[in-house]
């Protein structure tokens, strides 16, 4: 999808990362004019229920955000989003050391660690960078 998504994935992330780094939609469609840079809805039924925001450089894929609304979660879509993403090639992204739901999503679809950035989040908490190992 593209900029005209911006405002679906800024209510989306709103609900999902609640009192967290909340992105509008002015950053998601800054993000989406950029080169390469592509959102991927999941619809359950009809609503609207998570999506993917990755952006490929080269041969490097790279995870902005992964969000699935809480009324949604633990039915496989987050998973299916990353797998989509899994398919573009080598894909790397940070994850704070505190999400510990996430860190699991992503070990279960094989990434590996890579990295660690200090103070990387504004609440000066770390972030692992993790690599997919499918390459
Ligand atoms: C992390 C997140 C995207 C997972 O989405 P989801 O659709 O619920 O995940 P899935 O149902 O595809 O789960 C796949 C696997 O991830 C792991 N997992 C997901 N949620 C988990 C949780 N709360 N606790 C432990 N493991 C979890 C499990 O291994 C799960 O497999 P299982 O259900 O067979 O046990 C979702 O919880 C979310 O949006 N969280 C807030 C935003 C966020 O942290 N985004 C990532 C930022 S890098």
């Amino acid at each position: 999808m593209g900029i005209e998504c911006a405002p679906l994935l800024a209510a989306l992330h709103e609900v999902t990362f609640r009192g967290g780094e909340v992105w509008d939609a002015t950053s998601f469609a800054a993000l989406l004019s950029g080169c390469g840079t592509e959102a991927t809805v999941a619809v359950f039924g009809t609503v609207p229920a998570g999506f993917i925001l990755a952006r490929t450089i080269l041969d490097e894929t790279e995870i902005l955000t992964l969000a699935v609304h809480p009324d949604f979660r633990r039915r496989g879509i987050g998973k299916s989003l990353v797998q989509n993403v899994l398919g573009k090639g080598k894909v790397f992204l940070e994850v704070s050391v505190c999400n510990i739901q996430a860190a699991a999503l992503y070990e279960k679809c094989g990434f590996v660690k890579a990295g660690l950035r200090r103070g990387y989040y504004r609440d000066g908490s770390d972030a692992q960078v993790l690599v997919s190992s499918n390459v």
